[in-house]
């Protein structure tokens, strides 16, 4: 059975008061609300500055801390990065890496990404891998080789075993924080898309060759990682959403930010998680 995962992506957002105000409520929201349900795996991922705040408020609670991003090296000089082992060292479990707004606006790249989720994997962090098409990649039906592309060199010479401690979220960029919501059987198809291309990425030819004619064994890897959707996730999509069959969870960004926002969808992640456990 896959997890289910509820993401809080606090962008630029919150002073550590306000962040530990956010985190109060949404823990405060937990207890009163949802008392003897079992909860997805909830994760919330404040700026850099806000995570000993929000580590220290969430301790004995279910909820899990992560970074917005990190730098792929140990230390060095690099003014203002910060480095894997600074965040293992908080307690910080989780790390958003590729996040389009990164990809967009601060030049990182597939080859980028590919580095930062080896250096998580290296010191045990959980990365959250965003992928995303643009909207004129979607007009010019270029979504599945974007894809193809960003999930193969994202996970360039990662082991099978590492993979299978990856988290992928699918983010189309033209739904992040426009309002306009993927359709939900289109974002399910991409989940779906994306499991896929990382099955057929560690399905191995006999003699072990990549251009090899003789036929794959077929791996099953991504059958048991969790893939994400985001762009726009809201507490009035999230039931629909989490009833797909390739939707694990959420990465949510400007609903995030209201915990009476981000309980009902901590909700919509919870009843998924009943649901695929009556499957199982
Ligand atoms: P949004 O952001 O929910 O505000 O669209 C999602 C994200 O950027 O992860």
């Amino acid at each position: 059975m896959r997890k289910t995962i509820i993401a809080g992506n606090w962008k630029m957002h919150k002073t550590v008061a306000e962040a530990r105000e956010l985190a109060k409520a949404l823990m405060d929201g937990i207890k009163a609300d949802l008392v003897g349900v079992a909860l997805p795996d909830i994760v919330l991922c404040p700026t850099f500055v806000c995570l000993p705040e929000v580590l220290t408020t969430v301790k004995g609670s279910a909820l899990a801390v992560g970074a917005q991003n990190m730098d792929h090296r140990d230390s060095g000089a690099f003014t203002g990065e910060i480095a894997p082992p600074m965040l293992t060292g908080l307690g910080v479990t989780h790390v958003i890496i590729g996040h389009s707004e990164r990809r967009q606006l601060f030049g990182e790249t597939n080859h980028s990404v590919n580095l930062k989720i080896k250096a998580a994997l290296k010191h045990g962090l959980i990365p959250i891998v965003c992928v995303g098409e643009t909207l004129s990649e979607r007009d010019e039906n270029l979504t599945d080789s974007v894809i193809h592309h960003q999930i193969n060199s994202g996970l360039h010479e990662i082991s099978v075993e590492d993979a299978a401690k990856l988290v992928i979220a699918y983010e189309p960029v033209w739904a992040i924080g426009t309002g306009k919501n993927c359709e939900t059987g289109e974002a399910n198809r991409v989940c779906k898309l994306i499991r896929r291309t990382i099955n057929e990425l560690y399905s191995k030819s006999e003699d072990g060759k990549e251009d090899s004619a003789k036929p794959k064994t077929p791996s099953h890897v991504a059958d048991s990682i969790p893939v994400l959707y985001g762009g726009s996730v809201k507490p009035s999509t999230i039931d629909e959403q989490m009833e797909q069959s390739d939707i694990d969870g959420a990465l949510v960004g400007g609903a995030a930010l209201k915990a009476e926002e981000f309980l009902p969808i901590i909700k919509g992640g919870a009843k998924r998680l009943k649901l695929s456990s009556s499957r199982a």
